[in-house]
């Protein structure tokens, strides 16, 4: 018998659920996790063309303790159970004139989308990743958790909080086997970041290219590999670990 590995069907008969699942590095990571056998949910609050064909789509907004019911309850309900959670969902407005103008009311919304969406879906499908055999948690950061810019401190504050949980949830949940990691994109190309830099003088791809080591911005497919080997077997002695994923850029 070969011991060699067969990426192609090595997530076979496992269940996933990706939010911010229906464009940009969430399409990605379910089309990977798709392209390995995985069975994947993907929640958003609209489905688009973006949305894997494969995947089964549930709709719900992940910055209301509402809509994360709703995610997880039909989640769960089309998988049978659960695997691999992915909590991609998150995003943030620019402030280029300082972290004084952002309004308290988008401090409330940045937390709301990049951390308690994490926390309170992680909390709702727990149950379900404590029968599995192979439970897996991916949260997307951002390296702005850890690179200070006041136009996006109220973004970067919750990844750098969605950090700091990560990590602590990886310890509590380790004694039970379930695996809890983190991977922080650096400047990728989706619908996101081309609205960001459509809108934002003096953030266009060529800006950012001079910034990142690897001369190029990243694919979300980049980040959907990373994504892949964590959730998988070859990562099974991975957790409480944060994978920059930025082309060099944090390694300055
Ligand atoms: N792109 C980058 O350069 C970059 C860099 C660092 C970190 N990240 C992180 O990577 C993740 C994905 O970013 P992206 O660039 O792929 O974003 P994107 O292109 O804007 O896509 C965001 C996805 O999240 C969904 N979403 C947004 N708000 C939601 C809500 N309240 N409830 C449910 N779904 C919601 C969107 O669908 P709906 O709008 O229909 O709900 C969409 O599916 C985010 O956590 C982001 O912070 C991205």
């Amino acid at each position: 018998m070969s011991n060699k590995l067969d990426l192609a069907k090595e997530l076979i008969g496992r269940r996933a659920l990706v939010t911010g699942g229906s464009r940009g590095i969430g399409a990605a990571i379910a089309q990977r996790l798709l392209d390995a056998g995985t069975q994947v949910v993907v929640a958003a609050r609209i489905s688009n063309d973006d949305t894997p064909a494969g995947a089964t789509f549930v709709s719900g907004d992940v910055a209301t303790s509402e809509g994360v019911e709703a995610i997880a309850t039909k989640a769960l309900a089309a998988l049978g159970g659960l695997d691999i959670l992915v909590n991609n969902a998150g995003g943030g407005r620019a402030f280029l004139e300082g972290s004084w103008t952002i309004p308290d009311k988008e401090w409330h919304d940045s937390f709301a989308l990049n951390l308690f969406a994490a926390i309170r879906l992680t909390n709702a499908v727990l149950p379900a990743l404590r029968t599995s055999k192979a439970a897996a948690v991916v949260n997307i950061s951002s390296v702005a958790a850890t690179m200070p810019f006041g136009p996006f401190a109220h973004y970067g504050a919750a990844k750098a909080a969605l950090n700091y949980y990560s990590r602590t949830l990886a310890m509590e949940l380790a004694p039970s086997g379930i695996r809890v990691n983190v991977v922080s994109p650096g400047v990728i190309s989706t619908p996101g970041s081309a609205e960001f830099a459509k809108t934002t003088p003096g953030f266009s791809s060529d800006d950012w290219v001079r910034n990142i080591p690897l001369s190029r911005i990243g694919a979300p497919e980049d980040v959907a590999e990373v994504v892949a080997l964590l959730v998988s077997d070859r990562g099974k002695y991975l957790t409480g670990v944060n994978y920059g994923v930025d082309g060099g850029m944090t390694a300055r």
